[in-house]
């Protein structure tokens, strides 16, 4: 049951907040018919009083593709203005105070801070200073990802926050984990004994997760030099996915016990070997038929700058179940397509049967494809004799996409949002699985700032020319490649999609 709350948007006229958080807000409102509860107060450091936020929201909204949102925009929509670094947040607590008498609110309340990493701390002791981190309902923190910007920086702020707060009360959002096939990766695994039997080391080849990107950094170069690829996707999108891909079977579907199942197998990840490490940075190229600049001409971005765009790594994880098996990770900007998913390759057969042309082995790799973008589903890929007296083996899949079969998928932020307002904590980021993970990515992050080669790929291009991609260094066949020897591939690089996306 949803009880009746303030929720608060600190970063209340950014870029999140008018793409994301304001439609969710809205579609939850229509979607759950909660309205009545809800009342929304944005802060900004931008000279506007409620009106002229109602006004931003409602252009938000329209440009989201939702129209006729007068009522709520005018009777539950406010906002204060608080200008940056401001440390003193008394004004804001007597706007909550007026809004809550006025919507007769007992006092639940959501602080949502959609702002840079390096804001955080300032807006956490400001609103414990105000005397904002109690009240007589309860109180929730959202704090957007990038949590920190190295394990130390992570420490420092869950200290703080604790000091503050209680983990109970913070909401560490990685919107990856409201994707609802993120989400159904839990359901696929566990609700499935056909999958889940074979998801092991006597089963299992390798595990590839490819998210590629074709935007660039748009306008956020001053967030994203100081951040590169690896805080504001590795860390956290991907390292997500890897725990859902890979943890243990939870006891129970309780947020602690899901959470503390993801810790276990981030903590069960061995040192990530730097050999096996490749960074790229987009240069200048071709998207969608149109030129787009490189990197480094970007606006604002340094004409020197090292931050890295593209990276892919291999993960190895020392526990029973994964032991020897590589998982490939890579993500970059500006490549030719949207492209989210996570290839199980499973072992080949011990003995190849099936001979064709020249005695090679016609038998392919059998695959999982699991899509989460942009057309969400999964895909098993087989293979089954052509008709025909000659003995010829041909791949073919199994194929079944959300599409086909249900409406319209909620967006991630949707998902969240509700989540928060409800009190569940299930997909979202405790503190030790947040350390847990940056301990994984200092050292990489390391080697990035100090000398690792980082390699210049065009942009519309998937990734570091003439580098083989991990899962060829490391000599695995290729899916969809006649197999001469399970050691051996001759195979020229090769991008993403030719892998069998
Ligand atoms: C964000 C990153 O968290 O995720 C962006 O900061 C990235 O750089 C985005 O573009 C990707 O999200 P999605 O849902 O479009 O895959």
């Amino acid at each position: 049951m949803t009880e009746p709350h303030l929720f608060v948007i600190y970063g209340g006229t950014g870029d999140l907040t008018g793409r994301k958080l304001l439609p969710s807000m809205y579609q939850i409102m229509v979607d759950s018919g909660i309205a009545e509860q809800s009342v929304l107060l944005g802060i900004g450091s931008r000279e506007l009083d409620d009106i002229g936020y109602r006004d931003y929201a409602r252009k938000s909204l329209s440009e989201a593709g939702i129209d006729d949102v007068d009522p709520w925009c005018d009777e539950r929509v406010y906002y204060q203005r608080v200008p940056r670094g401001e440390q003193s947040l008394g004004a804001l607590a007597d706007k909550i105070a007026a809004i809550e008498t006025a919507h007769h609110l007992p006092g639940n309340r959501v602080f949502y801070l959609a702002l840079p990493p390096t804001a955080v701390p300032t807006v956490i002791t400001g609103l414990s200073k105000a005397g904002l981190s109690q009240s007589p309902g309860w109180t929730r923190v959202v704090v957007e990802k990038p949590f920190g910007h190295d394990l130390a920086s992570a420490q420092e702020l869950n200290r703080l926050i604790h000091r503050h707060f209680d983990e109970s009360q913070i909401y560490r959002i990685d919107h990856y984990l409201g994707k609802e096939t993120v989400r159904n990766l839990l359901a696929f695994r566990f609700a499935n004994m056909l999958f889940e039997s074979s998801w092991d080391r006597d089963r299992v080849d390798a595990i590839e997760i490819t998210v590629a990107e074709s935007l660039g950094i748009g306008s956020r170069s001053t967030y994203y030099d100081g951040a590169g690829v690896i805080r504001d996707m590795m860390q956290n999108h991907l390292t997500q996915l890897l725990a859902l891909v890979a943890m243990e079977a939870p006891h129970s579907f309780e947020p602690e016990a899901i959470r503390d199942a993801k810790v276990q197998l981030l903590n069960a990840v061995r040192h990530i070997d730097l050999e096996e490490l490749t960074l790229g940075q987009y240069g200048s190229g071709h998207i969608n038929g149109g030129s787009v600049p490189g990197y480094r001409n970007e606006p604002d971005v340094p004409a020197d700058s090292i931050t890295p765009t593209y990276v892919s790594l291999r993960v190895d994880i020392d526990n029973w179940r994964w032991q020897g098996v590589p998982f490939y990770l890579r993500t970059g900007k500006r490549m030719p397509d949207k492209s989210s998913q996570i290839v199980v390759r499973f072992r080949p057969p011990p003995i190849c049967l099936f001979h064709g042309k020249r005695d090679q082995c016609e038998e392919h790799q059998n695959t999982i494809k699991l899509i989460l973008q942009p057309n969400e589903g999964f895909e098993v890929n087989f293979d089954v004799k052509s008709p025909g007296e000659t003995l010829h083996l041909v791949e073919k899949k199994l194929r079944f996409m959300y599409a086909d079969e249900f409406d319209r998928l909620p967006d991630a932020y949707q998902t969240l949002l509700f989540d928060i307002i409800q009190g569940d904590q299930t997909l979202f980021v405790r503190s030790d699985e947040v350390e847990a993970s940056w301990r994984l990515y200092d050292p990489v992050i390391a080697a990035a700032d100090n000398g690792h080669p980082l390699d210049i790929y065009p942009a519309g291009t998937w990734g570091p020319p003439g580098r083989h991609t991990p899962i060829q260094a490391a000599g695995r066949p290729i899916r969809g490649e006649v197999r001469t020897s399970p050691q051996a591939s001759a195979t020229p690089p090769q991008t993403p999609r030719d892998e069998g996306r």
